[in-house]
């Protein structure tokens, strides 16, 4: 671990971590990602048509049935090295504020505390009228999407779509931790979609030490910017080990 020394004593050293998350964490979990040109899941299918109030709106079985098929997926799927390692940096550090782009809830299931879900959670459904979390609907009928019991509107995936708006308060913890931090990991995101991509350039204008783990990087130091080509779930036990060996 010599090449990441500045890294472990920066983990050793960090009073707040901020950690934001996407699909390539979720990666070696075997969850495809979204922009992987190999396996990404948007190769076959067009974002705007499954992700979107749109697409919804055209083909609400579809768009059902395309989360139900990615909700089974998750539901096989286990926390990676890289999720649990991660859980256990939360136990290590002051503080840490884990936000997260991916809506499978394998950072809960690895022990991270209370991540900010800022796409929601596919494992939580809501009505489409309303909004509200529904717990039970009936599924007996072969009608899908299910209707809520409350008012009879089609319910859906409680993810935030394309051109919808994030949960303000989840954004404004973001925004937060981002400027308050002294250390930032972005991890296995393609930093492509806004508003989260900005949370590394807040943190490294408030003068936090920025570091991105992902595979479509070259590995290079230049603080406070450091940029590290890994795999999450290979790299982050490997510092957890090298930053506190006990
Ligand atoms: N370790 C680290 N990085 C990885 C790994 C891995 N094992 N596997 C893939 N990656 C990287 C890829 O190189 C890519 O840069 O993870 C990134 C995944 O990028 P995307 O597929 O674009 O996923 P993400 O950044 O989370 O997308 C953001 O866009 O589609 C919307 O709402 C969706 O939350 C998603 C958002």
């Amino acid at each position: 671990m010599e090449t990441h020394t500045d890294l472990i004593e920066l983990l050793q050293h960090a009073r707040h971590v901020a950690v934001l998350t996407g699909a390539g964490v979720s990666a070696e979990s075997g969850i495809p990602t979204f922009r992987d040109a190999q396996t990404g899941m948007w190769a076959q299918f067009d974002p705007e048509e499954l992700a979107s109030p749109a697409g919804f709106r055209r083909n609400p079985r579809l768009i059902w049935e395309w989360y139900a098929w990615r909700r089974e997926l998750v539901a096989k799927a286990e926390p990676n090295p890289g999720h649990l390692a991660l859980a256990e940096l939360e136990r290590r550090v002051p503080r840490l504020t884990l936000i997260t782009q991916n809506v499978d809830g394998l950072h809960q299931r690895a022990g991270s505390a209370a991540p900010i879900e800022l796409h929601g959670n596919i494992g939580r459904v809501t009505c489409s009228a309303e909004g509200v979390v529904i717990e039970q609907w009936d599924e007996a009928g072969d009608e899908l999407p299910p209707r809520c019991p409350r008012c009879g509107a089609h319910l859906r995936p409680d993810v935030v779509w394309f051109g919808e708006l994030l949960p303000e308060e989840a954004m404004a913890a973001a925004w937060d931790a981002a400027r308050s931090c002294d250390l930032f990991l972005s991890i296995g995101t393609s930093g492509l979609v806004e508003p989260a991509a900005s949370l590394p350039r807040v943190a490294l204008q408030s003068g936090a030490t920025v570091v991105v783990i992902n595979l479509d990087v070259t590995t290079a130091a230049r603080p406070p910017l450091y940029t590290i080509n890994a795999r999450s779930g290979e790299l982050l036990p490997k510092l957890l080990r090298a930053a506190w060996p006990t």
